[in-house]
């Protein structure tokens, strides 16, 4: 079959790609959101009913112990490839509400974006895999068995897709998985994602006296938790702006001069990045680029702080308790139950007798890396050749997908990391968009992965 073939139907259908991409971001499955159970399970009813109507050979809504996960295969020739495309339905909670220019869950087109939450993280890059596939099979050429495995956990951990994953190894049996849910460089500068970072995510409590106080008669004989916890909070990273937690790089590989020379030849501009985002001077880790902090470094951040009177006008309280949650990025090598142990026992052992401090983990992921030397990565880079006229670039990614380590450990797979969306899609912010070219031309994309991967295989 001939591109062009495709690139017809493609832009024939796309109307009807662009209305049936709107039902599904119309649903508000905020998986963070207990009181969104319902919207969760119209989405995965949604995506099953479109799996059946592409011809799917059967589609099922697994159930878990939390939110369900979809499952379609069609099994064309047992001879074939098979690729397990994996993507999540779940999203972000949409706050600051009142920061969005037109509503999360009322998709709209402007300036050749899809605003909408969702649309770019993940169900615009996932649904161009459904398309993708209705246009190989309506035209007679579908070139892989596929399994489609799209998940409504992703947002808070995966947890229960892990559990399923592990209990159907067999099912899910396949050569490689594909996954849209990382960014490219640039539409003039496509790039194939090969490194994920992990994540380890904790939240701190911190508590002083045993009620609310005076900030005159108490302040400065008793301890401030909220003073006490900035100070603690600042000495996680030093001067350089390295992270001071005992044995915390222990397991960070160096990279040599050549690989960071590589890192250096990626497009991109500090200038650029800086004007996007309105801030006069970069941060991180002395002796470091911005795209090696991106990459290559794990990393430190506070997520959110609060404590004490917040409230309109002022009030003057001493308080009893603070709270922060922070998170760390991980590079390969550091182990996610290890980074929460150190973390735990360094900030325990810096409160001053004046707090106690309680330390909870939350979710985690470990880092992941993928082969460049591969089948898959060379008909991914094909297939960017033939669609986009160009060799793609291969980058690291700050994002976290734990999931990816998980299938390398019980799937023995390897991901290819396809990402469709761009940087400036502001996923997981107000005004989160997906650009109609990227899903157009994403669906385009993925089909020829399908096609090389089929031809470097026979
Ligand atoms: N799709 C993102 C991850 C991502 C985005 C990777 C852009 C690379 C580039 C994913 O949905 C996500 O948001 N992951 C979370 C971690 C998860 C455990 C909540 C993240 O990275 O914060
Ligand atoms: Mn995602
Ligand atoms: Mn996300």
């Amino acid at each position: 079959m001939e591109h062009a073939e495709f690139k017809k139907y493609i832009d024939q259908n796309k109307d009807r790609f662009l209305s049936e991409l709107f039902e599904l971001l119309k649903i508000p499955s905020i998986s963070s959101d207990s009181a969104k159970k319902g919207d969760i399970v119209r989405t995965a009813e949604y995506l099953k009913e479109k799996f059946e109507a592409v011809g799917v050979d059967k589609a099922e809504i697994c159930e878990t112990a939390g939110n369900p996960i979809v499952y379609a295969e069609k099994i064309i020739d047992p001879s074939l490839p098979t690729l397990l495309i994996y993507g999540h339905y779940d999203v972000q909670p949409v706050d600051p509400i009142e920061l969005w220019d037109s509503p999360p869950f009322e998709p709209e087109i402007r300036d050749e974006k899809i605003y909408a939450r969702g649309s770019a993280d993940d169900k615009g890059q996932l649904y161009a895999h459904v398309k993708a596939f209705e246009a190989m099979t309506n035209l007679d050429s579908l070139y892989c068995n596929v399994k489609f495995m799209i998940e409504g956990e992703e947002e808070v951990g995966s947890e229960n897709l892990g559990i399923f994953v592990a209990a159907n190894k067999e099912k899910l049996a396949s050569d490689v998985i594909l996954i849209s849910d990382t960014s490219m460089i640039s539409m003039e500068h496509p790039s194939i994602t090969t490194g994920l970072k992990g994540l380890c995510y904790l939240e701190v409590e911190v508590t002083g006296p045993n009620k609310d106080l005076h900030s005159g008669t108490f302040g400065g004989a008793v301890g401030n938790p909220i003073n006490i916890l900035c100070d603690m909070i600042a000495s996680l990273t030093d001067e350089n702006n390295r992270i001071t937690i005992p044995g915390f790089y222990n397991k960070v590989v160096e990279l040599s001069a050549e690989e960071r020379a590589k890192i250096a030849t990626a497009p991109f501009s500090e200038e650029i990045y800086k004007k996007e985002l309105e801030v006069d001077a970069l941060a991180g880790e002395a002796g470091y680029t911005a795209l090696e902090q991106l990459g290559i470094r794990p990393t430190l951040d506070v997520n959110g702080i609060w404590g004490g009177y917040t409230g309109e006008g002022a009030k003057t309280v001493l308080p009893s308790k603070a709270h922060a949650k922070l998170s760390m990025r991980l590079v390969p090598n550091q182990i996610s139950k290890e980074i929460t142990k150190l973390f735990t026992d360094h900030f325990l052992s810096i409160a001053p007798p004046q707090v106690k401090v309680k330390v909870t983990p939350h979710h985690g992921g470990e880092p992941a890396v993928t082969p460049i030397d591969s089948i898959a990565y060379k008909a991914a880079e094909n297939a960017y050749e033939e669609g986009w006229g160009k060799k793609p670039i291969p980058t690291k990614d700050g994002g976290s997908i734990p999931i990816v380590a998980l299938f390398k450990k019980e799937l023995g797979l390897d991901s290819i990391l396809l990402g469709l969306g761009l940087d400036s899609d502001a996923i997981h912010s107000p005004n989160e968009s997906f650009g109609v070219n990227n899903y157009l031309k994403g669906i385009e994309t993925i089909i020829l992965f399908h096609k090389h991967f089929a031809l470097l295989n026979k």
